[in-house]
């Protein structure tokens, strides 16, 4: 799973990915990528933006496109709609938004007509809980999927004392640690940054076991 923007570093960052996608094969990713509100504005706009993405990633449709965020005068039920048609002529095969508190995900919701919103993308980690008040609840009744963003606090839980005493228990990484609390939760799944291909073996290392109720206590009280 690849995620990325058409507004990160211009679309420099989407034709990364499409580099990535001609040398590997698009079969054997699972591609994700967020338009800005406005780019929702029309269909034309609409069109327009998702095909430049398309562009970029060398491909011709994503795995899930996402709306970023609230728009001032835009409605949330346009956007889905926009959302939809581009579903509906086969440039995403789901669709989701990111940055949503409770109120917009469930305009959302009620918003589609076929599809169903199947991913929210919001700020969660080991330090900034959050959404555990309502979002995740909400999240996990209405079966829609946390993609946990900054899960490492970019970057600064590699320097808990907490974290780093936790991870020497299990032989794991601060950074392990951060990451099997996020996803020990239901429906959630961390979207993690790293340009080094060490951090990226590491962060493998976060999947495949669990911490014990005691340490996920310990963490919670963070
Ligand atoms: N921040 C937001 O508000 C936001 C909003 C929407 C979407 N997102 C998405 O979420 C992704 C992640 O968010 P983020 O970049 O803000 O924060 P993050 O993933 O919590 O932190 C990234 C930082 O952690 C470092 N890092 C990665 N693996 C590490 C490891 N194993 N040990 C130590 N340090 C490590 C990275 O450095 P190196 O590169 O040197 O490894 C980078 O500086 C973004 O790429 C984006 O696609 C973020």
């Amino acid at each position: 799973m690849l995620e990325t923007a058409a507004f990160y570093a211009d679309g420099l960052a989407e034709e990364l990915i499409g580099r990535v996608v001609a040398r590997v094969g698009r079969e054997r990713l699972f591609i994700v990528t967020k338009l800005l509100p406005y780019s929702l504005a029309n269909e034309d706009s609409a069109i327009k933006a998702v095909q430049a993405s398309l562009r970029r990633l060398r491909t011709n449709y994503v795995d899930l496109l996402l709306v970023y965020g609230i728009h001032e005068i835009l409605p949330i039920q346009h956007q889905i709609r926009i959302l939809e048609m581009l579903a509906e002529m086969g440039y995403t095969r789901y669709i989701g938004v990111g940055s949503y508190r409770v109120k917009d995900l469930k305009e959302a919701i009620e918003s589609v007509r076929k599809y169903s919103i199947v991913v929210n993308q919001v700020v969660y980690n080991v330090f900034n809980k959050r959404i555990e008040r309502d979002m995740l609840p909400f999240s996990i009744k209405n079966n829609i999927l946390v993609q946990a963003c900054r899960p490492l606090d970019g970057g600064s839980v590699v320097r808990h004392p907490l974290l780093i005493k936790i991870a020497n228990n299990y032989k794991k990484t601060p950074a392990q640690i951060a990451l099997n609390f996020l996803i020990s939760r239901p429906n959630v799944a961390a979207i993690v940054k790293s340009e080094q291909k060490n951090h990226v073996l590491e962060i493998g290392g976060a999947m495949g076991w669990r911490l014990n109720i005691s340490d996920i206590e310990l963490l919670e009280s963070l």
